[in-house]
């Protein structure tokens, strides 16, 4: 355990990263197609995109860092995206679309606090094209997930109309199963 640098921290970093950012692009287009909503799912096509950028921006990075970039198996992100899967398999409509925002705020929040941080070790260590890089990426998470709260208002609403909808639904069958019931007793007596 020698090698206890800001330096190597920076580097095992960037190879979560790396490995977030590629678990990424594999699970995204599986959630464009589960999602109901037009608008979200366009939004996380486009994120998908910007996702694949930023694998690129990364390798940049790892090549002129003289580095490998895989490695590592980040399993925050494993465990947010298994997370995410269990609300597609256990909602739909637009309440699944809520649940796929919460979802996908967590996947942003998370590379946030992971890119400002190797943004901070990137200033320090003087690699300022890395500390360009990065923050581009940084940007990007940032708006992505201002985009999706921005969805949410209009999505959650969605949400609550089709869950009281339902509830009305249940409510009428309910009715009617209590009126057909009082009419056999009545035709009993
Ligand atoms: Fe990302």
């Amino acid at each position: 355990m020698a090698d206890q640098t800001l330096q190597t921290l920076y580097v095992s970093e960037l190879r979560d990263l790396y490995s977030s950012e590629q678990q990424l692009v594999k699970a995204l287009p599986k959630i464009v197609k589960a999602v109901e909503s037009e608008e979200l799912s366009d939004a996380i096509a486009n994120h998908l995109e910007e996702t694949k950028n930023q694998v690129s921006r990364l390798e940049q990075i790892f090549e002129s860092l003289g580095e490998t970039p895989k490695g590592k198996k980040c399993v925050g992100m494993q465990g947010i995206l298994d997370e995410g899967s269990e609300v597609i398999d256990d909602f739909e409509g637009s309440v699944l679309d809520a649940g796929v925002i919460s979802a996908a705020q967590r996947v942003e929040h998370y590379e946030i606090a992971a890119y400002g941080s190797v943004c901070a070790y990137a200033e320090l260590l003087q690699r300022s094209e890395d500390l360009g890089l990065l923050k581009e990426t940084l940007e990007e998470e940032k708006n992505a997930d201002e985009k999706l709260t921005q969805l949410s208002e209009t999505i959650n609403q969605d949400a609550l109309q089709s869950s009281s909808k339902r509830d009305s639904d249940l409510g009428r069958q309910q009715a009617k199963r209590e009126t057909s019931r009082s009419r056999k007793t009545r035709t009993a007596a």
